[in-house]
C-alpha cells in the first residue's frame, strides 16, 4: 500500500426529511446565498423545503448555474457575494451547482488577480474561502463530499498549440487562435463542503438520462482509482469492488424503478463514496479517462458521463497490457469471469462493461455523436494546452496513446 494522509471534514446528513435540519448547520447570524441551477429544484419542491428550513434567516438567492457551470455566470454570483456581504453559501442541486459554489466560494476571496487563475493553477493559491454546505439532488459526482470542482468557460478567444505534420501528435507544433470552450478542474482542501444533505427522495424527479449519467460517473470514478496496478491495498480494492457491485445491482434497479427508495439510497451513497477520497487513499490513480472526457465535453458538448462511457472501454482495450493484473481481478470479482486465456478473459470483461453502459442507454462509440478522426488533432491540441501529455497512473498516456484510445472508440 502507498503512504497516504486522509481527512474528510464534510458532515453527511443522509435520508428522508434531513433538509429540515440545515438550519442547525449554518451559523445563526450568517448572510446566506442559496445557489441553484436551471430551476429543477424549484419545480420539484426541494427549494421550498430549503426556504422553510431557513425561515427567518438572511437569505439571497442566485439561480441559473448551468450544467458544466460557466465562469461568466459564476462571476455574477461573486459580484452578489461582495455586494450583499454574503458569508455563507448553500448549494442546492447537482454536481454543477456544487462545483460552481466551490468556485464562488474561492473566487469571492481571491486576491491574486483574475480568478480564472484558480483553474489555471488547479486550485493552488487558494487561501481564504466563504464556507458553504450543500443539498444534493443528483447522485453522480461525489462533489458533495470532496474538494474538487470542474468549471467551464465558454466561447473565449484562446491560443491553442496545433499539432501538425505526418508524425502524429508528436509532430511540429504551432500556435493558432481559436474561439473555444475550456473545461478545467481545481482542487483545494479549503473547498470541502461543511455539510451535505443527501435525501434520496429529492432525486426521484431526475430524468432517466441523468440517473444513467450518475451511475456511469460513479462507476468510472471507482475505475479510475481501482483499475491501475496492484499495490496490495486489499481493503481499498474490496471497497472499490463493493461499490461497483452495488452500482450494478442497485444502480440498475434505481434506473428501472426511479421511485424505489432503497435502491436510490444505495445509489446515492455509492456515488458519494466513489469520490470522497476513501477508496483512493494509498492506491495509484489513473484519471486519464476523465481528462480526455473533459475535452470532449468542452469541444462537443457531450454530457460528462457520456464521454466516460466512450473513453473507459477504449482505455481498457488500448492499455490492457499495462492494466493486466487489475483487469483480471476486475473480470473475476465483478463479472465472475475466469479462464486460462488472459486475453479472452479481459475481452469478455470489457464486453460486459460496454453492455452495462448500454443497458442504461449509454453508448461507447464516438461515431454515435458524429465525432470522427478529423477532430482528433483538435482534441490533442487541447490536451497539450492543458499539460495532459503524460497522464494516467504511470504517466504513460501520451498524446499518441490518447489518439489510439479515440481511434478505438470510433
Ligand atoms: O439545472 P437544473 O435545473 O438543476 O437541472 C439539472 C441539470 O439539468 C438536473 N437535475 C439535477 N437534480 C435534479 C435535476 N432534474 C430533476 N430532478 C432533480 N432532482 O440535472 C441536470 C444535470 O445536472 P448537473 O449538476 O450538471 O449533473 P452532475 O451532477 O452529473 O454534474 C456534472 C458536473 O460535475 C462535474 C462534471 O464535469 C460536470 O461539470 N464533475 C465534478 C466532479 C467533482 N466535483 O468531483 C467529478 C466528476 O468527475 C465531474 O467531472
Ligand atoms: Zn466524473
Amino acid at each position: 500500500m502507498l503512504n497516504f494522509e486522509y481527512q474528510n471534514p464534510t458532515k453527511v446528513l443522509f435520508g428522508k426529511g434531513q433538509i429540515a435540519k440545515i438550519s442547525h448547520e449554518i451559523p445563526s447570524d450568517a448572510r446566506i446565498l442559496i445557489v441553484y441551477g436551471g430551476g429543477s429544484v424549484i419545480a420539484n419542491g426541494t427549494m421550498d423545503m430549503v426556504r422553510k428550513a431557513l425561515a427567518g434567516r438572511k437569505i439571497t438567492e442566485f439561480g441559473g448555474i448551468e450544467p458544466n457551470p460557466d465562469y461568466a455566470t459564476l462571476m455574477q454570483a461573486v459580484a452578489i457575494v461582495k455586494e450583499e456581504r454574503i458569508n455563507y453559501l448553500l448549494a442546492v442541486g447537482g454536481g454543477s451547482v456544487i462545483d460552481g459554489t466551490k468556485f464562488i466560494s474561492a473566487a469571492s476571496c481571491w486576491e491574486l488577480g483574475d480568478p480564472w487563475e484558480i483553474l489555471n493553477n488547479q486550485g493552488k493559491g487558494i487561501r481564504n474561502v466563504i464556507p458553504f454546505g450543500c443539498v444534493l439532488t443528483l447522485p453522480a459526482t461525489g462533489s458533495e463530499m470532496n474538494h474538487h470542482a470542474v468549471i467551464s468557460r465558454k466561447n473565449r478567444q484562446i491560443s491553442l498549440p496545433s499539432a501538425s505534420g505526418s508524425q502524429g501528435y508528436s509532430g511540429a507544433m504551432s500556435m493558432q487562435s481559436s474561439i473555444e470552450s475550456e473545461k478545467l478542474a481545481f482542487s483545494s482542501h479549503k473547498v470541502f463542503p461543511q455539510f451535505a444533505v443527501l435525501d434520496p427522495v429529492v432525486t426521484f424527479t431526475l430524468p432517466k438520462v441523468q440517473i444513467a449519467n450518475g451511475i456511469a460517473d460513479s462507476f468510472c470514478h471507482v475505475m479510475e482509482q481501482y483499475l491501475t496496478y496492484p499495490v496490495n491495498a486489499h481493503l481499498q480494492d474490496r471497497f472499490a469492488e463493493s461499490i461497483l457491485l452495488t452500482l450494478l445491482e442497485d444502480g440498475i434497479k434505481s434506473y428501472q424503478q426511479p421511485e424505489d427508495y432503497d435502491s436510490r439510497a444505495n445509489l446515492m451513497w455509492c456515488a458519494t463514496m466513489a469520490l470522497n477520497g476513501l477508496i483512493g487513499a494509498g492506491v495509484p490513480q489513473d484519471w486519464s479517462t476523465h481528462a480526455i472526457g473533459h475535452e470532449l465535453t468542452a469541444l462537443f458538448g457531450l454530457d460528462h458521463a457520456q464521454t466516460l462511457a466512450i473513453v473507459l472501454p477504449a482505455t481498457m482495450i488500448v492499455r490492457k497490457q499495462e492494466k493486466k493484473e487489475k483487469l483480471l481481478q476486475y473480470a473475476d470479482r465483478i463479472w465472475g469471469i475466469r479462464g486460462d486465456n488472459a486475453d479472452e478473459v479481459i475481452q469478455q470483461a470489457i464486453d460486459k462493461t460496454i453492455a452495462f453502459f448500454g443497458s442504461i442507454g449509454l453508448g461507447s462509440k464516438l461515431s454515435a455523436y458524429n465525432i470522427g478522426p478529423e477532430h482528433f488533432p483538435e482534441i490533442a491540441a487541447k490536451l497539450l494546452k492543458h499539460g495532459m501529455t503524460g497522464i494516467g497512473e504511470n504517466g504513460s498516456v501520451t498524446l499518441k496513446t490518447c489518439e489510439e484510445i479515440l481511434h478505438t472508440a470510433l
